[in-house]
């Protein structure tokens, strides 16, 4: 992990919650129509929580745990989360990082909702239209209230999937670098190998999923193992391979599909490391790792709604790059959409129904995942080079120092949204643009 403070010192743990993860499948109460709802509650309230490095720590969490419990819905169904609001003095909300929410539902507070008052409560309504993996965070003063807990997954099921599968092993990892702003600079990495038993010749899938700024490098080891899905959206290239290396940008998320076999699996996200044994025991952790996964692919030309060549009725360029300037008063990098900061920088206009191409280009040294709210985008291009493969999209790309990205969506979701860098500090410091509809 990298800078993850902008003003104090700040106590930083790496967290790697993998089984650990508090589960909820909703009260399936009612039939709306004949879509099932899944209803849930989601507390915000402080609670002291063990970190993996073993630390205890005094956490703003959901439901006293964080990561925040787990949201197991269906494909089609309607989603119910009521937020109750128990911490002291602050306001909070919930964004739903990376599904197609009708605008009014995508808690961002000061945009499309006021923050949720301590001692309030919100009720949050859509339906899960696209299976795949995903999470809900707070949107206010985001960079801040993530990095104490404010966090946890939600993975929609395929529609016919059983909720349980006893065949398949199915686990989230959230990858998170706790932080608080109490002065303490205890800076620290979880180093505790955590063990799984999972018996030979089961299906295991791992949903990673990063919350942190910086791109984290995620590897698997011991098993072939296939790509299944990345940002949510099923990818079917580059088909098996003989392990994975992965850097998982910020905010964004891959699941992984492999085999137990008859000996230990390592998945290692930088440092700590979960170990999938056939007999729940360490085993070796020799094998070398693999090469980085490039999820960009320039192969077959796949079939989609449009793609590079397709007419654009709206371009736009923005430019990533840093500035030295102020912040909270002092001289502080300023991380800049074409040379501006928020709220100066010019919103992107659309009209409902409008391809929309955006080429991001980065100038600075950083890496700048850029999540956009409200849409999926297709990645048409990196450094000049069309992708034609598995059509890659993502709600969250990583775009890296000195890189340039071509992306398309379909302006087809009216609302006023966000598009800004989710390494949130940054976006802090000003690297956020609204998308809106004329
Ligand atoms: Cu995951 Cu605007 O945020
Ligand atoms: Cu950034």
């Amino acid at each position: 992990g990298g800078a993850v403070d902008t003003g104090g010192g700040a106590a930083e743990h790496q967290h790697l919650g993998g089984r650990s993860v508090t589960e909820l499948t909703g009260t399936d109460t009612a039939a709306a129509g004949d879509a099932a709802v899944d209803r849930f509650t989601l507390t915000a309230q402080e609670a002291t929580v063990r970190l993996d490095s073993g630390e205890q720590v005094a956490a703003w969490t959901f439901n006293g745990v964080t990561p925040g419990p787990q949201l197991l819905v269906r494909q089609g169904d309607l989603v119910e989360v009521t937020l109750v609001n128990r911490l002291p003095g602050v306001g909070v909300t919930l964004h739903w990082h990376g599904v197609d929410v009708p605008n009014a539902m995508d808690g961002v507070a000061g945009v499309t909702q006021d923050a949720v008052a301590p001692g309030a409560s919100f009720v949050y309504r859509f339906r899960a239209v696209q299976a795949g993996t995903y999470w809900y965070h707070s949107h206010e003063m985001s960079s801040v209230q993530v990095r104490r807990g404010l966090f946890g997954a939600l993975v929609v099921l395929p529609r016919d999937a059983p909720v349980r599968d006893d065949d398949t092993v199915d686990e989230t990892v959230l990858r998170h670098i706790w932080g608080n702003e109490d002065g303490v600079a205890t800076l620290g990495l979880a180093s505790g190998v955590q063990r799984r038993a999972v018996p030979p010749g089961r299906q295991v899938r791992l949903r990673l999923v990063n919350t942190d700024g910086d791109p984290a490098t995620f590897t698997l080891t011991g098993a072939p193992v296939r790509v299944a899905a990345i940002d949510g959206t099923d990818v079917h290239e580059p088909g098996v391979l003989p392990g994975a290396r992965i850097l998982v940008g910020g905010g964004a998320r891959y699941d992984l599909v492999f085999t137990m076999p008859d000996q230990p699996v390592t998945l290692r996200a930088d440092g700590p490391a979960i170990v999938y044994s056939p007999h729940g025991d360490a085993g070796p952790d020799s094998a070398a790792a693999p090469p980085v996964l490039d999820p960009a692919r320039y192969g077959t030309p796949a079939a989609t709604a449009f793609g590079a060549d397709s007419h654009f009725d709206r371009r736009f360029t923005l430019r990533l790059d840093e500035r030295l300037g102020f912040y909270d008063g002092r001289p502080a990098v300023r991380y800049t959409l074409n040379d501006a900061t928020f709220p100066d920088v010019p919103m992107l206009m659309v009209s409902d129904g409008d391809l929309v191409e955006v080429t991001y280009v980065n100038r600075s040294g950083q890496h700048h995942p850029m999540h956009l709210h409200g849409h999926h985008m297709l990645v048409l291009s990196r450094d000049g080079r069309t992708t034609t493969g598995s059509p890659w999209w993502v709600d969250t790309l990583d775009v890296g120092p000195g890189e340039t990205y071509r992306v398309a969506f379909r302006a087809d979701n009216p609302g006023m949204w966000m598009d800004h860098c989710h390494n949130l500090e940054h976006a802090a410091s000003g690297m956020i643009l609204h998308l809106g509809y004329t």
